[in-house]
């Protein structure tokens, strides 16, 4: 039997899957790490948590399965994108990453506008300056941390300091670097433009490969961290929406998938690269060398129930506990108990500033149209239809581009909820499908690596034998005629917010 590896580098932890090579599951671990938000609107993480984590997963499916580590034909790396890892000439890590959701670097954005120009900007980059992409990031350490910006010698995303680590390395796959702002995304090279007029010296940067490519193997060190053979392949990846999206066969025009993982994404595949020009969605390379993707992405939508578990749901963790369930299980029943619309009462689910549509790193969430008639279950159903009314967003503008949107895929943890599915089908007004594939991002990165390792002739056909739709929920027409509603009235209130988001903002700095 021979096998492939996937290594997903989440928010909330790393998975780690060993399948074999027919895509199925043979052994799976994750291990989870702390975010750390030493501010409103940052966060950060510590790659040697998620170097801890890599190894600690890899070596549990090694031993789960007892697979001799020789027949892992190839390792693909998939992970959280824009992360922003900085190295020294010693090969440390300078300070904690600055991670997607960070959004610190409000005024780096306008500096980059400045110097790049808004037209020439979205045309090499295909994207306006963003607060969760890398560069930004980098130049906020170079206003506000001189001394780490001096010491600097290398600059890594996420799932690349863990190839650094396994293989000795400096690369990236073009699907994460196109999330840096630093690629001619068109060219699907570096852009010697920005790196010159945002001063980013190019040395600091990996070689960029395909994503199915081989960038290297793993080191002796490496092997003897993990439990790896020494001289297995590591692939280019991807980042985590472009690798979930090989994960479930979005390799194609006409599907689209909807992810609800911390953040929220609809992504679709694209033959020819499209813009949109105001820049609400992102246009990326794909992970299918010579393709593009686009996606729009909604930043708090598993966050918000995340958050919202942690903070009002201690009662459904202890039942949950006690029944061996997981808590969003009983969480679901309670908002399958209220009405479409949740009485009134509306969810803007801006917990980390907003991408899509707003472009906003200064909205915040909130809750609109509470009475003393409303409980928590209330707050619960309007937090899952807050996240379906945000994607819909996303939709919409990928619609307005004139992408066909047939099938829409629905995955990530979120996509497990049948309740938050029949809400994305009645919210989109489209059939919401679950494919054969758990697995997403790992499953997606493992695909990469058999085709970078020969054991799959292209990423297309490798889709095409592995993936199969399950079930399709449609959507309910007098139940989404009360969501065109309530989602008008959704849309307003960001509207009326926008000013007195930004008045909190300077409120809070002061
Ligand atoms: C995509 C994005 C997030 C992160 C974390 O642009 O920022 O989806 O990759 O999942």
């Amino acid at each position: 039997m021979e096998y492939l590896l996937g290594i997903d580098i989440g928010t909330s932890g790393t998975k780690t899957v060993l399948f074999d090579n027919g895509g199925n599951t043979v052994s799976s671990a994750t291990a989870e790490y702390p975010l750390y938000q030493p501010r409103i609107g940052w966060a950060e993480q510590d790659p040697e948590d998620w170097w801890k984590a890599v190894c600690g997963t890899v070596s549990s499916v090694l031993k789960q399965s007892g697979a001799s580590p020789g027949k892992i034909k190839g390792i693909g790396l998939s992970g959280q994108m824009h992360g922003l890892v900085l190295l020294d000439s010693g090969n440390n890590v300078l300070r904690r990453s600055i991670i997607w959701c960070d959004q610190r670097s409000g005024k780096e954005c306008d500096e980059i506008t400045r110097l790049v120009g808004a037209e020439r900007l979205i045309s090499i980059t295909a994207n306006p300056a963003l607060t969760g992409f890398t560069a930004s990031k980098i130049l906020w350490v170079r206003n506000n941390e001189p001394e780490i910006y001096a010491e600097i010698n290398k600059i890594l995303l996420p799932k690349d300091y863990i190839r650094f680590r396994l293989t000795g390395v400096f690369a990236t796959d073009v699907s994460d670097a196109s999330g840096m702002q630093l690629l001619n995304i068109r060219t699907r090279r570096w852009s010697r433009e920005m790196l010159e007029k945002l001063d980013i010296r190019r040395e600091w940067l990996g070689e960029v490969f395909e994503s199915c490519e081989n960038t290297g193997t793993v080191t002796k060190r490496a092997a003897e961290a993990t439990g790896l053979a020494r001289g297995t392949i590591v692939a280019g990846g991807a980042g985590d929406q472009a690798a979930g999206a090989v994960g479930n066969g979005i390799v194609k025009e006409g599907i689209i998938s909807s992810t609800i993982g911390t953040s929220g994404v609809v992504f679709a595949h694209m033959d020819k690269m499209e813009i949109d020009m105001e820049g609400r969605v992102h246009t990326f390379c794909h992970a299918v060398p010579g393709c593009w993707h686009v996606m729009g992405v909604t930043q708090g939508a598993g966050l918000s129930l995340k958050w919202f578990r942690d903070n009002f749901c201690s009662d459904e963790k202890k039942e949950a506990e006690l029944m061996g369930v997981d808590p969003y299980v009983l969480m679901d029943k309670e908002a399958s108990e209220i009405a479409p619309g949740a009485e009134g009462v509306l969810y803007l689910p801006y917990l980390m500033g907003e991408r899509t549509p707003h472009l906003d790193p200064y909205a915040k969430a909130v809750f609109f149209g509470m009475s003393a008639a409303h409980t928590k279950a209330h707050m619960l159903r309007a937090v899952m239809e807050g996240v379906a009314c945000s994607l819909r967003d996303c939709m919409e503008i990928i619609r307005g581009m004139g992408i066909d949107a047939a099938q829409v895929r629905a995955s990530g943890g979120g996509g497990r909820s049948p309740l938050w599915r029949q809400m994305q089908a009645d919210m989109f007004n489209a059939d919401i499908c679950t494919t054969n594939s758990g697995e997403g991002p790992a499953l997606g990165a493992a695909i990469l690596a058999g085709v970078a390792s020969g054991v799959y002739p292209d990423v297309v056909s490798a889709c095409n034998s592995i993936i199969t739709v399950r079930d399709t929920i449609s959507p309910d027409p007098g139940v989404r005629k009360t969501y065109d509603r309530y989602y008008e009235i959704y849309k307003n209130l960001y509207k009326h917010l926008k000013s007195d988001y930004r008045d909190m903002a300077e409120l809070l700095e002061e």
